[in-house]
C-alpha cells in the first residue's frame, strides 16, 4: 500500500489547526513538516516550537525533513518536540555528522531517514542505507512547493530501490516535490511507497479524493 505524507508547507498558516486536523479523516498516513534554516535552503519556514505545537492536534506519525545545515545540532530537539520520523540531507553536513544525528535519532526511539537533493547520486545513500528507516529522494530543488517534477530523478529511485531491496528491505523510500495525481505513478512503478504532495493535497477541491488519487 502506497502511503501519503501531505506537505503542510502548502497549508493555509491562518488555519493550520484546521488543515492538520482535516488529514486523517482524509486518510493520510504521515504529516510532511519542511524545516527550513535560510543556510541550507534559501527559504526559512517552520521550527521547533511549530512542531510542538502540531504535535497536540493530531495522532498522525510527523514525518519531519530537515533542511538545515548540520543537523545533528538540533534532531534531539525535534525529536523532543513530538517528530516520528527525522530525516537529515546528506549533503548538510559529514559522514560522520549525518551518522551522529541518526545515531541521536535512534536514542530518542525515532525513525531516521537520510534526503538526497536533485544533483546527489543514489550512491550517496550508501554509507546511511543500513542504519535507516527511510530515504527520501527529493524530485525537485528543496526550498519550495509548487515546484514542477523533475522526471529524470526516476532512474535514482529505481536505484535506490534496488539498495534497498537487496539491504535493507524494512527502509521505506519516499519522493518528495511536484509529485501530483500523475506523476504519482512514475514514482510508484519506480519503487517508492511513501509520496509527498504539498500543492497537490491543499489546492485539491475534494481532498481525500486527491489523496485515494495520489496511491496511484
Ligand atoms: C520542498 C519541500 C516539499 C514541498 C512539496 O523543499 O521539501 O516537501 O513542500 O511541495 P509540492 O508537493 O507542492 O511540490
Ligand atoms: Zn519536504
Amino acid at each position: 500500500m502506497i502511503k501519503v505524507s501531505p506537505s503542510i508547507l502548502s497549508a493555509d498558516f491562518v488555519n493550520l489547526e484546521r488543515d492538520i486536523r482535516a488529514l486523517s479523516p482524509a486518510g493520510a498516513d504521515y504529516v510532511h513538516i519542511d524545516v527550513m534554516d535560510g543556510e541550507f535552503v534559501p527559504n526559512i519556514t517552520i521550527g521547533i516550537p511549530v512542531v510542538a505545537a502540531i504535535r497536540k492536534i493530531t495522532e498522525l506519525p510527523l514525518d519531519v525533513h530537515l533542511m538545515i545545515d548540520r543537523p545533528v545540532r538540533y534532531v534531539d530537539q525535534f525529536c523532543d518536540a513530538g517528530a516520528d520520523i527525522v530525516t537529515c540531507h546528506v549533503e548538510a553536513d559529514s559522514h560522520e555528522n549525518i551518522l551522529a544525528a541518526i545515531d541521536k535519532i535512534h536514542v530518542k526511539g525515532k525513525k531516521a531517514g537520510v534526503v538526497v537533493k536533485p544533483k546527489t547520486p543514489a550512491s550517496a545513500v550508501l554509507p546511511f542505507i543500513d542504519r535507516v528507516e527511510m530515504i527520501l529522494v527529493m524530485a525537485v530543488e528543496p526550498g519550495f512547493g509548487g515546484q514542477k517534477f523533475m522526471a529524470d530523478m526516476m532512474p535514482k529511485v529505481r536505484q535506490i530501490r534496488g539498495y534497498i531491496d537487496a539491504m535493507n528491505p524494512g527502509c521505506e523510500l519516499e519522493v518528495d516535490g511536484g509529485v501530483d495525481p500523475n506523476t504519482c505513478k512514475v514514482c510508484i512503478a519506480s519503487g517508492a511507497n511513501v509520496l509527498v504532495a504539498g500543492s497537490a493535497v491543499y489546492k485539491a477541491a475534494d481532498i481525500p479524493a486527491r489523496i485515494r488519487e495520489l496511491r496511484g
